[in-house]
């Protein structure tokens, strides 16, 4: 299977809260459209974004589409499933009835709640089928990862990505070794929250803050201010590769060989993934990001994560 550069997030099609206001389903069809014009058409989602209402949406886009023209990334979310020993199964056959499909591209195991139980009973699933899709982890550090790919070679199975928060300001995926582990081992590492949920958009400031009535406002409105030096930064680089900030960040999530996730509510935030997937930065630039970005000593991680160190 051949994976684009960067693949769109539907979290934000899910309207449970973190991202502010609902977004109506009509607004987010051109947004589809508009990606899959222009070879975006990797698609991640999790029952748990909206209980499955981005599921939802993504199957009404999808509906009569080929099935070889767009790739499906979906989750296992422990904290969704059901207590019966049938749990695994259950759920994963409600996601693909929920999106209208036989099969998945690509299927993760959200995090470590209860593992290794999870991992397991995905390598029991799979084992000796013929539909196997790209397995993956997601929030796991490098022992549980190693674990999880142990596990799944039991069973014959390999594991194919990993799937972690990783930006600027959130790099301990990085520092912790989970990226040289992946491209040492042919894995995929999926970087989640590239854009930290708008705050690396330069769109976001002290004076123009997040929806309050959001998990996201709660979460970065605090910091808008301390992200000034990192906001000049990526604005006198826009300026130099005459590109929008917003896509400085991907491009540098793209350059530390990663595959970003950006999740998209506008048109035009699918057109700068676009550019952003043809924007080259120079070392130095890359370099002097970090530095200033290091520099400001945030913490992103967020309530459902651990620092990967
Ligand atoms: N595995 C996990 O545990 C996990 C956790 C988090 C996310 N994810 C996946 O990763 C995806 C990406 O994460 P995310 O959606 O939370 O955050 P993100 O990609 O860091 O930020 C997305 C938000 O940034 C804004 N944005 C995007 N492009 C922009 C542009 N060009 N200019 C200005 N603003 C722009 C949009 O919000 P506004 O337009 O509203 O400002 C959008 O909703 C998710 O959708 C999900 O698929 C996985």
């Amino acid at each position: 299977m051949k994976l684009p550069e960067i693949a769109l997030g539907a979290w934000a099609w899910g309207n449970d809260g973190i991202f502010g206001p609902d977004i109506p389903e009509k607004a987010l069809r051109p947004v589809f459209d508009a990606a899959m014009e222009n070879g975006l058409n990797l698609w991640d989602t999790a029952f748990a974004y909206g209980m499955g209402t981005s599921e939802k949406i993504l199957a009404g886009f999808l509906k009569g589409l080929p099935r070889d023209s767009f790739i499906i990334s979906d989750k296992f979310t422990p904290q969704c499933a059901g207590r019966l020993p049938d749990a695994f199964t259950e759920m994963i056959e409600l996601q693909l009835e929920i999106l209208g499909l036989d099969s998945f591209d690509i299927y993760w195991i959200h995090n470590v709640w209860g593992a290794p139980r999870w991992i397991k009973e995905l390598a029991e699933y799979y084992e000796g089928r013929d539909d196997v899709p790209l397995l993956g982890v997601s929030n796991h550090n490098l022992a549980e990862l190693k674990q999880a790919e142990a596990i799944l070679g039991e069973h014959g199975l390999k594991l194919s990505a990993v799937q972690n928060h990783y930006s600027l300001i959130n790099r301990s995926s990085e520092k912790s070794g989970i990226l040289d582990y992946c491209r040492e081992n042919g894995l995929t590492f999926f970087s989640y929250m590239v854009l930290e949920q708008g705050a690396l958009t330069c769109r976001y400031d002290a004076a123009h803050p997040m929806p309050e009535r959001s998990e996201r406002g709660r979460t970065y409105n605090r910091m808008l201010d301390k992200l000034e030096p990192l906001y000049a930064q990526l604005k006198k680089l826009a300026n130099k590769y005459g590109v929008k900030a917003a896509q400085i960040p991907v491009a540098w999530a793209i350059a530390k060989g990663t595959l970003p996730i950006v999740g998209v509510t506008k048109t035009g935030q699918v057109e700068d993934a676009v550019r952003a997937a043809n924007l080259t930065l120079s070392a130095e630039d890359m370099a002097e990001l970090e530095r200033i970005a290091d520099g400001l000593g945030l913490n992103t991680v967020r309530v459902w994560e651990k620092t990967m160190l």
